[in-house]
């Protein structure tokens, strides 16, 4: 008998599982719609030229070395991600009451900052309905009481802004309120200015405290100042403490560097080194301190105006490439004739699109059509091209028609 003969395997997580059977199909004209990683025009996953470039000169520098950093990371990071996040006239950064820490891509990030709030006293985590999948579980990893705000309206297909707002209303003080701060994951549906006030009115009477996740920064607009919008407006005008989890997975197509950054606003200048301390013990405990490569690559670029301006195109380049993926798919599904009002297609911001299809449609499609997507009817845009995109919307006309 072993210690482990009873243990029982978890269930499987959804997008690892779908990854999995994508890559095990034999069939040449499956399509890959699952996991929020960004692929060109020839359904490849591809180095960004600037990040290429940086790479190459950090392989000759010699003076770069793999000594340990500190826990909360590279100063020269940490600073030029909070410009990046805030504008360099900030007023949360001209009156130092802004801070970040190096962090492990978006995950790592929601975690550690979780953390912190979890043993400052914050026990009880608000996500939105629906989300993604990590975030609920992250919270019920360190201890949360996880609960849910009304988020989609799944028959109008757009934002249950009246239900979000009176589920906020109804959180007892103190609640941590997990937000997207753009591109929201799974829905593509992204409050508007207005709404966002709202949210915030909401969050300040009540006496929330909020999170955002920032995984998508340029993929709704294309610009980058345009998308921390509902940060800045949080911080700088409306004066919210908050936490921002940042991660260059998407928008560096940084995925397997985990790099990211956590940011803490704060009501003064003295929270600053106690939370930086904290932050210290937390990384510590977990993982003591972070990698460097990542860190380097966005630096550099951050840091050196030429190449931010080559980033920032990089990132508009795809953005716009989603944007018409967006459009063609849009316009063979109304070609085709497919029921229903697809308009939300072009609509929605992001790498994603909420189809409104549902499990049953989507299973149909994963087994018999080889289109591989979430089972809740969430498509990654940058997975359709010209060569796929007839064979897709002809796919999506069949499940909806039969
Ligand atoms: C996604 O939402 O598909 C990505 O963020 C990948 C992941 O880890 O879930």
């Amino acid at each position: 008998m072993g210690f482990f003969d009873c243990i029982s395997s978890d269930p499987p997580i959804e997008i690892f599982r779908l990854t999995e059977l994508f890559n095990n199909d034999k069939n040449p004209s499956k399509v890959n719609l699952g996991a929020g990683v960004y692929q060109d025009e020839n359904g490849k996953m591809s180095t960004l030229s600037v990040v290429r470039a940086v790479e190459q000169s950090m392989a000759q520098d010699l003076t770069l070395d793999k000594s340990y950093l500190k826990p909360i990371g590279q100063d020269s990071f940490c600073q030029a991600c909070l410009e990046l996040v805030l504008g360099k006239q900030s007023s949360s950064i001209i009156e130092n009451r802004a801070c970040s820490i190096q962090g492990l891509s978006g995950t790592g990030c929601l975690t550690i900052g979780l953390k912190f709030l979890y043993r400052n006293g914050y026990k009880i985590g608000y996500i939105s309905s629906p989300t993604w999948s990590n975030h609920g579980s992250i919270l019920q990893s360190i201890g949360f009481d996880v609960k849910q705000y009304r988020y989609w309206n799944k028959d109008k297909l757009n934002l249950d802004i009246d239900g979000l707002l009176q589920d906020l209303q109804d959180a007892p003080e103190n609640s941590v309120i997990i937000l997207h701060a753009c591109s929201h994951n799974p829905t593509g549906c992204d409050p508007t200015h207005e709404q966002w006030q709202q949210i915030s009115d909401v969050i300040k009477q009540r006496k929330l405290f909020p999170f955002f996740d920032f995984a998508y920064h340029g993929f709704s607009s294309g610009d980058l100042d345009q998308d921390a919008w509902s940060i800045r407006y949080f911080a700088d005008h409306q004066k919210h403490e908050l936490l921002v989890a940042q991660s260059f997975a998407k928008n560096f197509s940084l995925y397997n560097e985990r790099i990211g950054h956590l940011m803490g606003i704060f009501s003064s200048t003295d929270i600053i080194p106690k939370f930086r301390s904290q932050l210290t013990t937390i990384i510590r405990q977990i993982y003591s301190n972070p990698p460097v490569h990542g860190a380097r690559i966005v630096a550099t670029i951050l840091n050196n105006p030429t190449l931010c301006l080559q980033w920032k195109d990089n990132v508009r380049a795809m953005y716009e490439r989603i944007q018409s993926m967006r459009q063609l798919l849009y316009t063979k599904l109304k070609q085709l004739g497919t029921p229903g009002n697809w308009d939300h297609i072009i609509t929605q911001h992001g790498m994603f699109a909420f189809t409104g299809l549902n499990s049953r449609q989507c299973q149909i499609l994963v087994q018999q059509h080889h289109i591989y997507l979430m089972n809740d009817g969430r498509i990654n845009i940058c997975g359709i091209t010209q060569n796929n995109v007839d064979q897709v919307s002809k796919s999506f006309y069949d499940v909806v028609t039969t």
